[in-house]
């Protein structure tokens, strides 16, 4: 691409998903001043996640992506949040010692506000309205005031952004992730959970093995790495504007970084290589996800991967595939197949759930099963590819609620009216999270144990 890339070249491209704000004078003046707050993340720290994805795509860490499928004003708390990071842990610590490698921990978090919608217009008993578009837009009320969209919710989603990051820094140096505290990121209801059984057995070995190292003089007080953990953040970046107004030159380097969160991606609905959101997303330097649904051409993808990534930086480019259980095996051979015969570097990750969304007792819902048989599918597919399965994309909560069905305490339908508190897209609960977890880390021991690359899932493990 010849062009110059500017904050703004965004602006002359086309584009979709765009919201119709009534005032444009009222979102010039918002995103006026967003351009004068500080940044939510450093230059540094996207280049640090940036070498670790790196490390993903040479197959030595596994990527962990996960959170809301949309925040909300409304949600937003310290529980909410303390409940997130600790599932979050836990299935990180499930991973990493199931995988015998390092979890690069990414949520979908901070900042996770604007959605794409596959209609502008919702329809509830004959009345229709524009579509609820995230709380950064508009609000979710089925009401004609409540669906305008509104610039001044930038503002709010920014500030939120900042106090849930802060928290989640805290969280994350501050002593709670420390590995010492395994035991008690166990959350009630899953305790009694088969899930909650074998998280104990594994919480067991881990502060035996804890008990060992201190014994020998290495304790969470004298190194960082048994306190600490890297946590990083991550959006779609949808609403341009936004994301423009927080786009700055990062002094070190003299390169343009987003700094609403560490990562951001570029949703299924909007990776046109010639709009707004490709645009965007290529001139500035932090790593880039892609979604890759069942439309994505091979040719078209190997175009989007010249765009983003022109000097095929390993870590810059993550692929996010999302097709649906039954569509993995048609879908992503192609798309791996194009990407290995042009020697691309990218790491490959599983969204296990965008694909499967169904509407049972008139509730958005996705079956468990199918979740993890796309999972499923998604490793045997690499592992007859000769590639690396590098990370699980997944919305998911640290509440129990009922937005999925099945799981191993199985959710009916008849269920899914109890406590379906999503914005957006159902998420799993944290006992289905942890649920999954065990399921990926049954397969990365596999794959390390017969090593032959054999990432097969044992479903019944
Ligand atoms: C999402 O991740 O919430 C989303 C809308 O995904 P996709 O772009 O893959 O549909
Ligand atoms: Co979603």
């Amino acid at each position: 691409m010849a062009t110059t890339w500017t904050p703004d070249s965004w602006r002359a491209k086309p584009i979709l998903q765009v919201p119709a704000y009534p005032d444009a004078n009222v979102l010039e003046e918002v995103e006026a001043r967003l351009r004068t707050y500080p940044p939510l993340v450093f230059a540094g720290e996207a280049r640090a996640l940036k070498r670790q994805l790196a490390e993903v795509c040479e197959g030595r860490s596994f990527l962990l992506q996960g959170g809301d499928c949309a925040e909300s004003f409304a949600e937003h708390g310290a529980d909410n949040i303390r409940d997130f990071f600790r599932v979050f842990l836990q299935m990180a610590v499930v991973l990493t010692f199931g995988g015998s490698k390092p979890v690069v921990k990414v949520g979908r978090i901070a900042g996770q506000f604007a959605k794409p919608r596959s209609s502008d217009i919702e329809k509830q008993d004959g009345a229709e309205l524009p579509s609820y578009r995230g709380d950064i837009i508009n609000g979710i009320d089925f009401t004609p005031e409540s669906r305008i969209p509104d610039p001044n919710r930038q503002e709010m989603a920014y500030r939120q952004s900042a106090a849930t990051l802060n928290l989640l820094r805290a969280f994350a140096q501050g002593g709670f992730a420390n590995l010492e505290n395994v035991h008690q990121w166990m959350m009630g209801f899953v305790g009694e959970s088969p899930q909650g059984e074998r998280y104990e057995a594994l919480a067991d070995r881990i502060s035996e093995t804890m008990d060992f190292m201190r014994s020998v003089g290495i304790t969470s007080e004298n190194y960082a790495k048994l306190r600490e953990t890297d946590f990083y953040t991550s959006h779609e970046a949808l609403l341009l504007g936004y994301e423009e107004a927080l786009t700055r030159v990062d002094s070190t380097s003299g390169d343009w970084y987003a700094t609403s969160g560490h990562m951001i991606w570029i949703g299924d609905r909007t990776r046109q290589a010639d709009h707004a959101h490709v645009e965007f997303c290529r001139g500035i330097k932090n790593p880039i996800g892609l979604k890759c649904g069942p439309s994505l051409q091979a040719d078209d993808l190997i175009n989007l991967i010249d765009i983003l990534n022109p000097t095929n930086e390993p870590g810059r480019l993550t692929l996010i595939a999302r097709f649906g259980h039954d569509k993995v095996e048609e879908h992503l051979p192609r798309l791996i197949r194009a990407v290995e015969r042009e020697g691309k570097k990218v790491v490959w990750s599983c969204d296990p759930m965008h694909g499967n969304t169904i509407t049972a007792n008139r509730y958005k819902t996705r079956p468990f099963e199918r979740i993890l048989s796309e999972v499923e599918s998604f490793f045997d597919v690499h592992r007859a590819e000769g590639t690396y399965p590098g990370g699980i994309h997944v919305e998911m909560t640290g509440k129990n609620v009922t937005e999925c069905t099945g799981g191993a305490r199985a959710v009916s339908e008849e269920e899914l009216s109890d406590r379906y508190h999503t914005h957006c897209d159902p998420r799993l609960n944290a006992d289905q999270a942890l649920e999954l977890a065990f399921l990926i880390a049954e397969n990365l021991k596999q794959g390390r144990s017969n090593g032959n690359g054999d990432n097969r899932i044992a479903v019944n493990a």
